[in-house]
């Protein structure tokens, strides 16, 4: 399935960050207790964007591993790159396009992680074999990506506003279905794990803001959703208005995300 998909650097930042400041819990430390962190170790992490699970991975193993990062989106390579010089770190950072064969050889890693875009791969089966194909025996493939209840805050104010329920995103929606059976399927040993994180908003404006970084992205997506008379700030007024009269119902909103991290085995 081709998705029509294209992360910006701005909205895949300003989502970060939001998480970071009104995040209950840490998903990267929630991720590295969860997998065999070792010294000496070498990692490929699949569709790095600006680099946030590289840079996690290395200041855990305070750099005595080796770190490959790998995008197709030159811009947050660029990124990445910026950041990992201005920290003096060495993880090297290259364009892979994971609907081709990964240019690298049998049993090279001992884990890949791929973190909120595996579900964008046009044929999941083809991308999760080139992962196996590249991990070494035992080594661990760890994939996230968000189970059903995943902010359902979000999609209750959106429908409150427009009056239309939104189409399930083509990729994401099928994390915790099509995408586990695919892993299932080709690794020998595969757990999930929940991660859930509440963001609480004491007001509306934190909300607005993720909530712009995320339809922007999905817009595309949803192209039938959005197109009509109304243009895209039309509805983003429709969504204010709501959000600030939750906020002054309840004092604030409180969006959980729920993440399904998948670790297999190789
Ligand atoms: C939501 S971002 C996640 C980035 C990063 N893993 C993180 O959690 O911050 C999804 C990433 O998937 C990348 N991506 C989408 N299609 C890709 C493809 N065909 N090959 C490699 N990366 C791809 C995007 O460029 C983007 O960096």
């Amino acid at each position: 399935m081709k998705i029509d998909y294209k992360e910006t650097t701005s909205d895949l930042l300003a989502r970060i960050d939001i998480h970071d400041k009104f995040g209950g819990r840490n998903i990267d430390e929630w991720m590295l207790d969860l997998l065999p962190m070792k010294k000496g170790m070498k990692i490929l992490d699949v569709a790095c964007g600006a680099g946030k699970q590289c840079f996690s991975f290395y200041n855990e193993l305070g750099g005595d591993c080796a770190i490959t990062g790998v995008d197709v989106n030159a811009e947050l390579l660029a990124k990445a790159r910026q950041q990992s010089k201005k920290n003096e770190y060495a993880i090297e950072f290259d364009s892979l396009d994971f609907n081709k064969a990964f240019d690298f050889d049998d049993d090279e890693f001992d884990l890949i992680s791929c973190c909120f875009a595996i579900y964008y791969a046009e044929d999941i089966p083809f991308t999760i074999s080139e992962m196996l194909r590249v991990i070494k025996p035992g080594g661990k493939l760890f994939t996230t990506g968000p189970m059903p209840k995943n902010k359902k805050v979000f999609y209750d104010i959106i429908r409150e506003a427009t009056g239309k329920v939104i189409p399930p995103m083509p990729g994401s929606s099928r994390y915790g279905s099509a995408i586990l059976d695919a892993v299932r399927k080709t690794f020998k040993k595969v757990d999930l794990e929940i991660f859930e994180n509440p963001l609480t908003f004491m007001t509306a404006e934190p909300f607005l803001e993720y909530t712009r970084a995320s339809l922007s992205e999905d817009r595309k997506l949803w192209a039938d959703f959005f197109s009509g008379n109304e243009g895209f700030e039309d509805i983003i007024k429709k969504i204010t208005d709501v959000a600030n009269r939750w906020v002054k119902r309840d004092g604030k909103i409180v969006m959980t995300k729920v993440v399904g991290g998948i670790l297999a085995t190789k």
